[in-house]
């Protein structure tokens, strides 16, 4: 019951977000630079919560435009409804739905769901990863100089000793292949899928990483704060990897590996 509804509800929020394939879409701005909000958001998270609502109306939900719907049930869904907005805003296809359960604290079950080129990532705690129906695994690179990484900057830059742009530029200047999708939830799937063997990125929120991290712990991966400590989604940094390198890159991306000399 409960992962039908996370796909009805992925399902509802895809058929919204494809119906505006051939249609204009009001975009505004929220707080910062170029923090996009677009008319499909709201309408996404409405056709989530909607199906949500109407299988589990006692449920806790966490959505990111609307906010906290919050009724002390030990259920909590937490949803991004468009994650990768700015590609979405200029119909670059790197963008999807993001949802992730929650029961008692633990995050349980998984969807994300890109719409344009139709993947569809689930985990369930305890069961594995699978990408459409097939189940997925992290890769067995064992190195961060051999490895492809992925990573994400803030809306507002974060002007902070060892940020987000010195840990890239630490990166880049070993020659070490760092993307930035623009979608968290995606560089999360594309690490359970063994598409990059590690993701860093220091500020999120939850709906960014929820269903995402729980995708590279069932694929076979490893998730952490910036620490190493056990990760939870409340809070901003993320290192997720297919867990053979995390210890090594845990360590570039504090500095204390990879600086120049
Ligand atoms: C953003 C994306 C991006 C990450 C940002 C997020 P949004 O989410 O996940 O990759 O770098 O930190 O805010 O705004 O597109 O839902
Ligand atoms: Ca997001
Ligand atoms: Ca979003």
């Amino acid at each position: 019951m409960l992962k039908n509804t996370l796909l009805t509800a992925i399902e509802a929020a895809a058929a919204v977000i494809r119906s505006f394939d051939d249609r204009s879409f009001a975009v505004s701005n929220k707080e910062g630079i170029n923090n996009l909000v677009t008319e499909v958001d709201h309408a996404s998270e409405k056709a989530i919560i909607d199906t949500i609502r109407a299988a589990f109306p006692a449920h806790d939900i966490i959505s990111e435009e609307v906010g906290e719907l919050l009724q002390d049930s030990e259920y909590r869904w937490i949803i991004d409804p468009i994650d990768g907005t700015v590609n979405f805003a200029h119909r670059i296809p790197i963008c999807c739905i993001s949802i992730g359960i929650e029961k008692a604290g633990q995050m349980v079950m998984g969807a994300v769901f890109n719409p344009f080129m139709n993947e569809l990532y689930v985990a369930e705690r305890g069961q594995g990863a699978t990408l459409n129906d097939k189940p997925i695994r992290v890769s067995a690179k064992d190195k961060v100089i051999n490895a492809c990484l992925v990573t994400g900057f803030p809306y507002t830059y974060l002007d902070e000793p060892n940020g987000p742009l010195q840990t890239f530029e630490r990166f880049i200047r070993r020659g070490i292949p760092v993307r930035r999708l623009g979608s968290a939830a995606i560089d999360l799937c594309w690490v359970a899928a063994g598409r990059f063997d590690g993701f860093y990125e220091h500020k999120l929120q939850a709906w960014d990483s929820a269903a995402g991290f729980l995708m590279v712990e069932e694929a076979g991966g490893r998730v952490t704060n910036l620490k190493g400590d056990t990760y939870s989604p409340y809070q901003p940094g993320i290192i997720a990897s297919n867990g053979t390198i995390h210890d090594e890159l845990l360590r570039w991306v504090k500095g204390e590996e990879g600086a120049e000399g």
